[in-house]
């Protein structure tokens, strides 16, 4: 194979950037480790700010979104008995959110690269990135026993946390800042119609609970579990009646429980590897940083790498002019820290620490009482929500 950019992962990182490259007539190909089947069958992420928005619309593939998706002006949060509302579009002069799961918007995504003869390889192994700092990079990787190989001009690392793409940055290179939380969110999907029209971030005793939707019909929910909990030992009854145990009693009495169609556990983390370049190659997404999901801010970040990513190879190949590439990690990770900043705070602002002390709990509360009797509080909130300007 030759061709310009050589992205490895076919996660909505990877997709994104080669659906915008093509539209502007830079050629990529795609390597995805897993099935197509395996990748639309992971259930993620299901908000999305308007940065996200305008950028699948410049990509072509807004028209299912922009059809089924909810656009929502506001969510709730629970605390001490009380549901108090964060006015998005107030605060922010109008801004609002997308709900519309990360799963469609990866269908769309493959659906537009099919249209338009974009190359994604899957199932393929062992992909491995060779000549980082040569002026001509390659790939190599295997596929039904065979050994391929691209030559390219540059390399995209967007291929999550497990990726080859960070590890073969020489350790010397680069840093990596972590933090681990001592609990997972165990998330539950179900063909039910959600508790309320606007999501519910939920603050209880018990621990954190999250009431989200990715229809009318389909609803998401979330509860704080220790690290140590399997998803297969809960069984669906246990988890609707420790969902409800965590809501105001008003919300809880509209719940309407059904079957699970997925349930699993996801541990929380806030990771970032610093720098995002490295000679020839670029991380992009969950490949260069992880954030705990309160906020709903992974698949968003994400997406500002891919905005950046995408204009410095548009002003490279187009204009000659190498300086959006030259800025692509210093740009990114700015933009990525203020991310990590307000997932971290919003993590600690609604979850149940195993090891807290009376101390943090009433530093909780104060956090909580301050944010609702603050409208510059509220707006610093909402600002952070509908997502920073790229
Ligand atoms: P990914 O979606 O991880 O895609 C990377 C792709 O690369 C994958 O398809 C993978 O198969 C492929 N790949 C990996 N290794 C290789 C290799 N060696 N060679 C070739 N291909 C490879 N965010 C939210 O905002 N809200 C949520 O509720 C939420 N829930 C989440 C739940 C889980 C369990 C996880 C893991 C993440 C969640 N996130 C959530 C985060 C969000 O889903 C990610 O930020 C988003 O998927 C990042 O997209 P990406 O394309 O960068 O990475
Ligand atoms: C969802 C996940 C989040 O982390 C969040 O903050 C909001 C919604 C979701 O999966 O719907």
């Amino acid at each position: 194979h030759q061709t310009q950019v050589v992205i490895i992962g076919g996660g909505p990182s990877g997709l994104l950037l080669s659906q915008l490259l093509d539209r502007k007539g830079i050629r990529s190909i795609v390597l995805e480790k897993h099935t197509r089947e395996y990748v639309l069958g992971r259930i993620r992420a299901g908000v999305l700010e308007h940065g996200f928005v305008n950028l699948m619309r410049e990509a072509g593939c807004s028209g299912r979104m922009d059809r089924e998706g909810e656009i929502h002006a506001g969510f709730h949060i629970a605390h001490q008995g009380r549901l108090d509302r964060i006015d998005l579009a107030k605060h922010t002069g109008g801004e609002t959110v997308m709900v519309y799961g990360q799963t469609e918007v990866t269908r769309d995504l493959y659906e537009a690269r099919d249209a338009m003869g974009g190359v994604i390889l899957h199932d393929v192994q062992n992909v491995q990135p060779h000549g980082l700092k040569d002026a001509r990079p390659y790939v190599t990787w295997e596929q039904d026993g065979a050994a391929h190989r691209a030559d390219c001009d540059f390399i995209v690392g967007a291929d999550g946390f497990h990726g080859v793409s960070r590890k073969s940055i020489p350790a010397e290179v680069l840093r990596e800042y972590e933090k681990v939380y001592p609990f997972g969110w165990l998330g539950v999907l179900s063909e039910t119609p959600p508790v309320a029209e606007e999501l519910i971030y939920a603050r209880h005793d018990r621990g954190f609970a999250l009431c989200s939707l990715r229809s009318r019909v389909l609803s998401r929910y979330y509860i704080q579990v220790p690290l140590t909990d399997r998803a297969e030992d809960w069984s669906d009854a246990a988890f609707w009646a420790e969902l409800k145990r965590r809501l105001p009693e008003q919300v809880a009495g509209q719940l309407e429980t059904g079957p699970s169609i997925e349930k699993s556990i996801a541990p929380l983390r806030s990771f970032v590897a610093e720098p995002m370049r490295y000679g020839n190659l670029f991380l992009a997404g969950d490949a260069a940083h992880i954030v705990p999901p309160t906020g709903a801010k992974g698949l968003n970040s994400a997406a500002s790498d891919i905005y950046y990513l995408y204009h410095g190879f548009q002003d490279h190949y187009l204009q000659g002019d190498s300086s959006g590439l030259d800025g692509y990690s210093g740009k990114a990770l700015a933009r990525v820290w203020k991310a990590e900043r307000f997932s971290w705070w919003m993590t600690n602002l609604l979850h149940r620490f195993p090891q807290g002390t009376e101390t943090d709990l009433r530093l909780q509360r104060a956090d909580l009482d301050y944010l609702f009797s603050s409208a510059a509080a509220q707006a610093s909130l909402a600002e952070n929500y509908v997502g920073l300007p790229y």
